[in-house]
């Protein structure tokens, strides 16, 4: 019961598109005013340490902020990872986020050192939208960053840093990501 009320306070700020989710551990997802989260129905959600024996350093947080937009398609799974969007991000269906990845659709922070110096982060720091397709799979610990492109059944190898972007059916990997195989369709 009190579960179901937690869960209704952290649902409060965001709109789901089908209530149908399933979570394993507690999850943090919340939309600042005017920025807006949507998630497909029979998505689930990965955060307790034992939801993945791979050992997750984190809950799931998604986030939105100054007007950003969250939208995750159906029958995804997310593990122990973080979803931060200022402007965009788009996850389509069938798609697997692995343990304690960071999807980041902006810097945070400005790249000019005037502007970081006066914390002018909302103004100027860089933010594009990131969207990645049907049916792919992110493996564990790899940071998408904003701009990122993925097509559909794109899987990135573990631990890459991703940033560009590329076709459907390939696998991409490394720091920074590159096409290292082509999938038959
Ligand atoms: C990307 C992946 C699926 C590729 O598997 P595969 O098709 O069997 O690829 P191979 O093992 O044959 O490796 C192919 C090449 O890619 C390289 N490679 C594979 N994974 C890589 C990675 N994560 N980073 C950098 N290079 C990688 C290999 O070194 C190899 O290079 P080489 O041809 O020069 O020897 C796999 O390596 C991987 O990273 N799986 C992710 C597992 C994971 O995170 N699961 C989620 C748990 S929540």
């Amino acid at each position: 019961m009190f579960r179901g009320l937690l869960l209704r306070i952290l649902f409060f700020k965001y709109w789901c598109s089908h209530r149908k989710l399933t979570y394993r551990g507690w999850s943090v997802i919340y939309a600042f005013p005017k920025s807006l989260i949507k998630i497909g129905d029979k998505t689930s959600l990965y955060s307790s340490f034992s939801s993945n024996m791979l050992g997750l350093y984190q809950r799931c947080i998604i986030v939105a902020r100054y007007g950003g937009k969250i939208e995750i398609g159906e029958n995804c799974g997310i593990s122990g990872s973080t979803i931060y969007a200022w402007n965009s991000i788009k996850i389509g269906d069938y798609t697997r986020v692995g343990a304690n990845c960071k999807i980041i659709d902006n810097d945070f922070h400005p790249v000019e050192l005037e502007h970081r110096h006066k914390a002018l982060n909302e103004e100027y720091a860089r933010r594009a939208p990131i969207e990645i397709g049907d049916d792919c799979f992110i493996g564990m610990n790899s940071v998408i960053l904003k701009g990122t492109k993925l097509g559909n059944n794109v899987i990135v190898g573990a631990g890459s840093v991703v940033h560009g972007s590329f076709p459907d059916n390939c696998i991409i990997a490394g720091n920074p990501a590159k096409i290292i195989k082509m999938l038959d369709e």
